[in-house]
């Protein structure tokens, strides 16, 4: 009798030894593998994003000074767009759309020749500029009801809540952007900036009603675009999404290959990038096969 309770008091010992040294052994796994991450993150972020949002992350890098609309801030924790309510932090998601799709018409090109480990890390290094992410939770994103038929009368909505509920006096009502309070507007960066043309296409967040439905829901923080969540109803949001695009008849001029507006400038830069990277990497492979 005496036997079997030490062999149980035993194999108990023995199991719970086990358990925390394959605890030991797990954690010291994923720090290994969060390590990694990092320095992959961190990797990706230097060759191709710190030429504009600085190697510190605070929008101040060598080709910032010459773009007329200024690179993130990312030490500023503020983001335009989301699919999270007005003062949230974004998704890891939106930040992932953005990366993926690029800001039309800006120097923010899609970032596709990064894989998607390579994008996901470099979401997670971006995410270390700021404390918020830290202090704060994740909020949900908003609620999308389902897209209304479209039709002669939403249209009118759209129209009259146009006028009715204050977009006139940014977006002017002929929805180029000239509104009698248009002038003088800053972003919370201190830059100046411009209510958007809303009859030019392609829009700066998507070019789908989604986006649009999505952008009245939240608002694009940092800039004067509000949230319009709490003051208009579903219906009312997607109303102003038909009228919009009603007057989006224009496209912006082409520059070259397709490109428009700044995104011009982004090739450049993303090519400049590229070919050092390139020597960088060719001249580590030189030093390598020379032994040093
Ligand atoms: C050629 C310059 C340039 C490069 C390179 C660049 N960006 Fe940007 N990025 C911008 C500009 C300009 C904006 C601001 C667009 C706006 O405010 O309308 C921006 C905006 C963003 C945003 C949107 C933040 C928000 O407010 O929602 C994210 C996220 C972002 N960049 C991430 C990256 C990452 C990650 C890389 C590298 C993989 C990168 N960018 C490379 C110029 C650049
Ligand atoms: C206080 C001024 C102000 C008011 C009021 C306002 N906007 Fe804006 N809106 C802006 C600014 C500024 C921007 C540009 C933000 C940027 O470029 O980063 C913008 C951007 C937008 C965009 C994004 C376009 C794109 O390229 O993705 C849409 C859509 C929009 N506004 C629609 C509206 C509608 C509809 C209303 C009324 C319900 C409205 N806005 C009210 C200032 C305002």
């Amino acid at each position: 009798m005496r036997a079997f309770v030490l062999l149980l008091v035993l194999t108990f010992v023995l199991l719970g030894v086990e358990i925390w040294l394959s605890n030991f052994w797990h954690s010291d796994r994923s720090i290994a593998r969060a390590q990694s991450d990092f320095k992959l993150g961190e990797k990706i972020y230097r060759e191709n994003c710190a030429a504009c949002h600085g190697e510190k992350g605070d929008g101040k890098g060598p080709e910032a000074q010459r773009l007329k609309t200024k690179p993130r801030d990312f030490t500023s924790g503020l983001y335009k767009f989301r699919s999270t309510p007005s003062g949230s932090l974004p998704l890891d998601d939106d930040i992932m759309k953005t990366i993926s799709t690029g800001v039309r018409g800006t120097s923010m090109l899609a970032q596709l020749h990064l894989s998607l480990q390579e994008r996901r890390a470099v979401i997670q290094y971006v995410k270390t500029f700021s404390p918020r992410f830290k202090m704060q939770k994740a909020a949900n994103p908003i609620a999308f009801s389902p897209k209304p038929h479209e039709s002669k009368e939403l249209i009118t909505l759209g129209e009259t809540l146009y006028k009715d509920a204050g977009c006139v006096s940014c977006h002017g009502a002929d929805g180029t952007g000239d509104g009698p309070s248009a002038e003088g507007f800053k972003d919370s960066w201190g830059f100046p900036i411009q209510p958007a043309d809303l009859t030019l296409k392609p829009f700066k967040s998507g070019p789908e009603a989604e986006d649009l439905y999505r952008t009245l829901s939240t608002g694009l923080d940092g800039t004067p675009m509000p949230s319009y969540a709490n003051v208009l109803a579903p219906r009312e949001r997607w109303a102003l999404v038909s009228y919009i695009l009603s007057i989006a008849t224009h496209e912006r001029r082409r520059v070259m290959m397709g490109f428009v507006g700044e995104e011009v400038d982004g090739m450049h830069i993303d090519m400049r990038a590229a070919m050092a990277g390139m020597m960088d990497g060719g001249g580590r492979m030189m030093k390598d096969r020379m032994g040093k």
